[in-house]
């Protein structure tokens, strides 16, 4: 059993409880490798934005889970050399689907985990949520739950169907289950698709899809019933359009991707919801800059020469998250 505390982590209760009050969002980013952590806690430091590192149990099974411990425990360290004196950083499992590997996290270290119950039929997403959270705190370790499904399919994180989260449920909920924060389904929803080419209309100057808004009136009605309670939002990519220009253009075929517009992020973040997920313009934007390198060098073989430009690129978009969609810069200093 290690305790996060001894790490040098904090999990998330205060830092919620700040960024509610402050009107800002605390960036939840995904990391799979060395460079995105480099990436994340680079941007991080340098704007001195509190951040949470989310490892999904792909990332787990990709990456190993020890290993993944370490290099959260060695970010701690690296904050530290990059001038950063308190960093606040969380480690938090995401989509965390059974009490076990919620358990596995807690006593390897993690200062949050997250159970994914949405899939599941609201009384046993209630008893699954409560048997973590119970768990978890024990060690004043936090715990997301979720209600509410998001569409979207991604490689693990997976749904049919999708349904928005119904206020009159939430109280009832938060209350059962214990949960510190409470992820809804508003609209968002995983990966580089987020809306079918038919749910958008297209801006007649470039071209592009228009997708439909998040539904701020169910958040409106959230936020009613649980007054200053903690909200989170999965997949919330924008899916930035010159990376996917990137990627078309160097050889990649991405048609039709498209993310949650930022000022709509930029809205959320200033109410109750606390915390944004952000994994797929990682991808993207790593994606985009090894293309780029392949397409113009195609001698070049040394990983190090398409890994760097690819981690430059994630710590500008980490950077411009922060700064001037999360509002989360010099929280954390
Ligand atoms: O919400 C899902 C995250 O983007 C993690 O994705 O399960 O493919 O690692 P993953
Ligand atoms: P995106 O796919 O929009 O980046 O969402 C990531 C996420 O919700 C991780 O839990
Ligand atoms: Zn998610």
């Amino acid at each position: 059993m290690v305790s996060y505390k001894e790490l040098g982590l904090v999990n998330t209760r205060d830092m919620f409880a700040k960024a509610i009050r402050g009107g800002y969002a605390i960036p939840a980013f995904n990391f799979n490798n060395m460079e995105q952590l480099q990436a994340i806690i680079k941007a991080s430091a340098d704007t001195k934005s509190p951040v949470i590192l989310q490892v999904s149990k792909g990332a787990r099974n990709y990456a190993n889970p020890t290993l993944l411990r370490y290099m959260a425990q060695g970010a701690v360290e690296y904050a530290k050399e990059l001038g950063w004196e308190h960093p606040q950083i969380v480690l938090h499992l995401d989509h965390g689907d059974s009490f076990e590997l919620c358990k596995d996290c807690v006593d390897l270290g993690f200062s949050s985990v997250m159970i994914d119950g949405s899939a599941l039929p609201y009384e046993e997403n209630i008893a699954l949520s409560k048997k973590v959270a119970d768990y978890a705190h024990q060690y004043d370790v936090t715990v997301e739950a979720e209600l509410g499904v998001l569409a979207g399919v991604e490689d693990e994180v997976q749904a049919e169907e999708s349904h928005y989260t119904r206020p009159e449920e939430v109280i009832d909920f938060s209350k059962r289950t214990g949960c510190d924060s409470l992820a809804i389904s508003i609209g968002t929803s995983h990966g580089a698709y987020k809306f079918k080419p038919e749910q958008c209309t297209r801006d007649p100057q470039t071209g592009r899809l228009v997708p439909p808004p998040l539904a701020f009136d169910v958040l409106d009605a959230i936020m009613e019933q649980l007054p200053g309670f903690p909200i989170v939002l999965h997949g919330s990519s924008s899916v930035p359009q010159e990376y996917v220009d990137m990627i078309n253009q160097y050889g990649g075929k991405l048609p039709d991707a498209v993310g949650i517009p930022e000022d709509q992020l930029r809205k959320a973040s200033k109410s109750a919801v606390c915390k944004i997920n952000i994994d797929s313009d990682s991808r993207l934007a790593f994606t985009a800059a090894v293309r780029k390198v392949f397409a113009e060098k195609p001698g070049e073989f040394d990983p190090r020469k398409y890994c760097g430009p690819a981690r430059d690129l994630m710590t500008e978009l980490y950077k411009h998250k922060i700064i001037n969609v999360l509002g989360s810069d010099n929280k954390a200093l």
